[in-house]
């Protein structure tokens, strides 16, 4: 069964393939309008979203099927009433493919251990591939191309965000630098970036891990950054991470470094002020939205890549 966990496990090829569909579903949205017909994604939220779950369900909506929201604080999983491995074989029999939003990235693996429906990462503590499949669909349209671009990641480097990118660039040949805090609450864990670096040899780009901003950024094509209070951290921590990461704040002076067509990016949501400045967010290189809208276009293309894949 093909799962969407981690990009870490996705071959090149393969998110090639969904990048490719993504266009497609993009440019001709009505050749798919019947695409799910029947089928059911059910979609368990034990965090906050916007755009994962509104491109979600408007997706299946297009493309024929249906979408249940499932809250996990309703449901018994999360009143600590059954275990995910019951609560997979019971979804299993209802619907063809689920996602979720969790926690503990230990807990959607163990749902696609005992699920036999493909499984969906809707953002853990530890990755977001969905996300960043609409940023590399983002950047190739904007780019023309994947292959030997720079992208500089800034702020919070011990983060779902910039380990998915670390895996995806990587993975499709895009150098990637991440200018974080030392530390490692602000850091990538060294697992994940000898991951990286190991997929980086085999693809033939690099990654750096450091700790000024101006290296990360100068020359870059792609500047990206994302919440310094990720929804798991706790409010109590506003100040004392407002201090460590406002040296990473993405703002004019920083993005003169970049190349001069160089493209803002965040996955949002985000805050004016802090990770970057409303200057650049709001600026002519900036393009928030529609990295936004690609998580439409992609999700939809890796909701019929996994389906395709389920039937075989
Ligand atoms: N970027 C992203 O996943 O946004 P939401 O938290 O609004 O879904
Ligand atoms: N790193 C952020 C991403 C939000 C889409 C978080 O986990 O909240």
């Amino acid at each position: 069964m093909l799962h969407l966990i981690s990009l870490k496990d996705w071959s090149p090829e393969l998110i090639g393939e969904v990048l490719d569909l993504a266009d497609d579903v993009k440019k001709q949205p009505a050749r798919y309008a019947t695409a799910m017909a029947g089928k059911t994604l059910l979609m368990i939220f034990e965090k906050p979203s916007l755009r994962t779950r509104v491109s979600f369900e408007t997706g299946v909506t297009q493309m024929g099927g249906h979408a249940i929201y499932y809250d996990m604080g309703t449901s018994p999983l999360g009143a600590g009433k059954e275990n995910i491995a019951d609560t997979a074989r019971v979804i299993s029999r209802y619907v063809d493919v689920v996602m979720a939003r969790l926690f503990k990235h230990e807990v959607i693996v163990e749902l696609a251990r005992h699920a036999t429906i493909p499984v969906i990462n809707a953002l853990t503590d530890h990755s977001h591939p969905t996300q960043i499949m609409a940023d590399l669909q983002t950047i190739r349209e904007k780019k023309g191309r994947l292959n030997g671009l720079k992208l500089a990641y800034l702020g919070d480097g011990c983060n779902n965000v910039t380990y998915s990118l670390l895996f995806g660039c990587t993975k499709m040949g895009v150098d990637i630098r991440v200018a974080c805090p030392p530390g490692p609450d602000y850091s990538p864990a060294s697992e994940v970036t000898r991951s990286a670096q190991a997929l980086a040899k085999k693809a033939g780009s690099q990654v750096l891990i450091t700790h000024d901003a101006i290296e990360a950024v100068r020359g870059a094509d792609v500047v990206y950054t994302d919440s310094w209070m990720s929804y798991h951290v706790a409010h109590e921590k506003l100040e004392e991470r407002v201090r460590v990461f406002t040296p990473y704040q993405v703002n004019a002076t920083l993005m003169q470094q970049a190349a001069p067509d160089a493209i803002f990016m965040n996955c949002l949501p985000a805050l004016r002020g802090f990770e970057q400045t409303a200057e650049v967010m709001d600026g002519s290189q900036s393009v928030v939205f529609d990295e936004a809208e690609n998580r439409l276009h992609a999700h939809k293309a890796i909701l019929l890549k996994l389906l395709e894949a389920a039937k075989k």
